[in-house]
């Protein structure tokens, strides 16, 4: 199995974004950017413009986690600022099945995400046709938060699930993810971390993604499908 390290810059020092990038992109293998809407969630953050003026800065593979109500309405914007992954939100989709169809026809990746009230079963119909699966760890809309204990049985359900697909779907969790529930999330089957707070809050980040590789034993750094 290929283990992923996210990092997210949602805590990270915005107004020195691709500085901050930087830090951080020889140990990671995707970037996890944190669009918000102020409507799905009570923050907004920023849209495919930033996405777009940030892909000149780094090789990294852009993992678009999509907090908005309408996250469709964002893909053709998002493949155009050169986005290699989406997740949408479940709970924002009157239609999954049209929004992963929408997302290849860009030609994104796709993956959904579920809220941690939002039972595993919501996303079991669609495990055929995506790449990423992502039960949040805490409830969206803001890094530093505590990591939901409640959230690894299922976790270790979408595993089970995820092994009796013949598709490869990545397994992703994100919120309060540090150097002791990170361990954790492995043990419940996750492959891909994400890391906002315990990476950008720390005194050394470039330093610190670096030990999240060695306390994961991640292998050589890269993007989907490698
Ligand atoms: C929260 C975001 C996360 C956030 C995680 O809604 O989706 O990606 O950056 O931050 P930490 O790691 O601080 O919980
Ligand atoms: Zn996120």
């Amino acid at each position: 199995m290929t283990r992923r390290l996210a990092p997210s810059v949602l805590n990270a020092d915005l107004a020195r974004l691709a500085d901050q990038v930087q830090l951080v992109q020889e140990a990671a293998d995707w970037l996890h950017l944190d669009l918000m809407d102020g409507h799905f969630v009570p923050n907004l953050t920023f849209g495919p413009p930033v996405v777009a003026a940030l892909r000149p800065y780094t090789d990294l593979y852009f993992d678009c986690h999509l907090m908005v109500a309408n996250p469709v309405d964002l893909l053709p914007a998002l493949a155009e600022a050169g986005a290699g992954l989406v997740s949408m939100h479940v709970e924002a989709l009157d239609d999954p099945a049209r929004a992963l169809a929408a997302a290849a026809d860009h030609g994104l990746a796709a993956g959904l995400a579920l809220r941690p009230g939002t039972p595993l079963e919501a996303v079991l119909p669609w495990l055929d046709r995506l790449d990423l699966v992502l039960p949040m760890t805490v409830e969206p809309g803001f890094g530093g938060q505590p990591f939901r204990e409640d959230v690894l049985p299922k976790v270790a359900a979408a595993r089970r699930a995820l092994d009796g697909v013949e598709r490869p779907v990545a397994l992703e969790v994100d919120g309060g993810v540090n150097a002791t529930t990170a361990p954790r999330c492995r043990d419940a089957g996750a492959d891909v971390f994400v890391v906002g707070t315990a990476i950008f809050g720390a005194d050394d980040p470039s330093a610190t993604a670096k030990a999240f590789r060695d306390l994961l034993d991640l292998g050589d750094p890269g993007g989907l499908g490698t």
